[in-house]
């Protein structure tokens, strides 16, 4: 992708029955970083992310608390949704919530087109549902109970009985698409990633689509139907159109134009409503197909899916408060790999913690900053005569830049990390072998010392360009300390290596402090 390229990146929108946990937090944290990147890159981006608040599961949740589900939504929303984005630094340029104006009216517009367009008939919907998923179930999708549910049939996501459901509803011809989406994920390959999910996906729709039941009658929380009051809008075909009410579509066609198609990233739970449901509404109504869907894998605790319904939920901010949202941010980009399950432990997170961001990456800031204050009066030197040494690091850091960015566009966020941490590793070697402290002691060495010393400051500035979209906070601080002109965020990225470090530096407070205590180990 160009400069100047257009980058739509969406989470999906989150259900408000609860409050949010670190499942939630990654995908929105992945989602973070690489609209981060892509801003920072001078690429066109806007980020959305926002809440899914209709439907019987929050209805029922509102009714329980003895809330109307709007107040309910409304609570949640601002004591729960909004602040997590505090918490772990997400820049969305948008927040976009089912109840808003633009997108009720603009989700009824939608199927009014697909309804005059031929798309949506009368029928009747006999089977299963479960309301945890907010999703109809085949037979095949149940899974035998245990404990006080052993001899039940029950959802195998939620480990909990489906209900039988008994309604006349509006379908959707989704069945019209099974060739058209074969022929999408076969002539476009990159379109549902990773592999494992579009593998999954793509046998799932050979065995071929039924047609869809995208109303329910049996209770009101929901957005109407438009030709019918009678009915609401099934919750999944209202919430996916989140992605294009809030990109302008039915409000502002030249924006719409502009920002769709988007990348749509989200868990790999709900890869098929945005793989198969998702193009065939667009297709239906003649829009275009996402660019990509992306399914990341599960946060898993005790070998299981993490999840409030089971009860093996964690808090970001029980990882924040100790630890800081950038580590939180990069544990979880670093650690697990984009794309597969990876287990959460409060041991690996301190390790890695302890090793990577305060030994390796915080304290080569630190003891950066410190020698320029000490040897050379805090003023950054220039480079004088480069030895294979220098010329070696100035290599790597164009190959870094190059490589970091190629895997961001592949969504590796991890491979981008693995290949910054080599700038990392490299610099902290270069200094224990070139010895400034040694240089210092010695006049005649002033050149070569001043050489070094560049030469570590150019590293450790391009580090903090490179990493500013994970770690936005330290970077922040050490591009200050470091004399970096104006914000590290824009500070092309692309571009990292051609900083030049001038002027003075200042006294730079330890990035990631020393953690004595692990809350919430015990
Ligand atoms: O499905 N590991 O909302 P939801 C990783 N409203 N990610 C996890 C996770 C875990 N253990 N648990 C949850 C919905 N997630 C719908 C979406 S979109 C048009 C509508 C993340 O509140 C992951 O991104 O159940 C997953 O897909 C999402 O939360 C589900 O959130
Ligand atoms: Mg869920």
């Amino acid at each position: 992708m160009s400069d100047g390229s257009s980058f739509y990146i969406t989470t999906p929108i989150f259900y408000v029955n609860d409050v949010p946990h670190i499942g939630h937090a990654y995908t929105e944290v992945a989602s973070d970083v690489l609209a981060r990147w892509h801003r920072q890159a001078g690429d066109d981006t806007w980020f959305l992310t926002g809440t899914d608040e209709h439907g019987q599961k929050i209805l029922r949740t509102a009714t329980a608390n003895g809330v109307s589900p709007k107040e309910w939504a409304d609570r949640l929303v601002a004591t729960a949704w909004q602040p997590l984005l505090a918490t772990i630094d997400i820049s969305n340029d948008d927040f976009i919530r089912t109840t808003d104006e633009r997108h009720e009216k603009n989700v009824q517009l939608f199927l009014q087109r697909l309804f005059d367009a031929g798309y949506i008939y009368t029928g009747d919907y006999e089977g299963f549902y479960c309301v945890g998923c907010e999703e109809y179930k085949q037979p095949t999708d149940l899974v035998d109970g245990t404990g006080q549910y052993e001899g039940v049939q029950v959802c195998a996501i939620h480990s909990k009985p489906v209900e039988l459901l008994q309604e006349r509803n509006y379908f959707f011809r989704m069945s019209d698409f099974t060739d058209r989406l074969l022929d999408l994920y076969e002539s476009n390959p990159e379109f549902i990633q990773p592999e494992s999910v579009r593998n999954e996906i793509v046998a799932f729709v050979r065995r071929g689509l039924h047609d869809l039941s995208i109303s329910r009658q049996s209770f009101d929380w929901g957005i109407k139907v438009p030709w019918d009051d009678t009915h609401v809008v099934y919750v999944w075909f209202d919430a996916l159109l989140n992605y294009i009410t809030a990109a302008g579509y039915g409000s502002d066609d030249a924006r719409f134009e502009e920002l769709w198609p988007a990348t749509h990233i989200v868990g790999k739970d709900i890869a098929r409503f945005h793989a198969v449901i998702w193009p065939a509404m667009l297709m239906a109504a003649g829009l275009a197909v996402p660019k990509q869907v992306f399914g990341h894998g599960w946060l898993l605790v005790g070998g299981e899916k993490m999840s409030k319904s089971k009860l093996t939920g964690i808090a970001p901010n029980q990882i924040t408060d100790t630890f800081g949202s950038d580590a939180f941010r990069y544990y979880f980009m670093s650690a697990i790999t984009f794309g597969q399950d990876g287990s959460f432990s409060w041991e690996d997170l301190s390790a890695r913690y302890q090793s990577e961001l305060a030994n390796g990456f915080g304290n080569l800031a630190s003891r950066v900053i410190a020698m320029v204050i000490k040897y050379v009066d805090g003023r950054v030197p220039d480079a004088g005569t480069l030895t294979d040494a220098e010329e070696g690091l100035r290599a790597l850091e164009r190959s870094v830049v190059a490589e970091a960015d190629a895997a961001i566009e592949r969504l590796a966020i991890q491979d981008a990390l693995t290949s910054i941490w080599q700038l990392v590793d490299q610099l902290n070697g270069y200094i224990t072998v070139q010895e400034p402290w040694k240089l210092s002691k010695n006049p005649e060495d002033r050149a070569r010392l001043e050489t070094v010393l560049a030469t570590v400051v150019h590293g450790v500035g391009t580090l903090a360009v490179l990493l500013s979209p994970v770690i936005p906070e330290a970077t922040t601080k050490l591009w200050q300390a470091l004399g970096g002109v104006g914000d590290v965020a824009d500070v092309p990225i692309r571009q990292a290596d051609d900083w030049q470090g001038v002027g003075r530096v200042e006294t730079l407070a330890p990035l990631f402090p020393r953690v004595e205590t692990i809350e919430g180990a015990a």
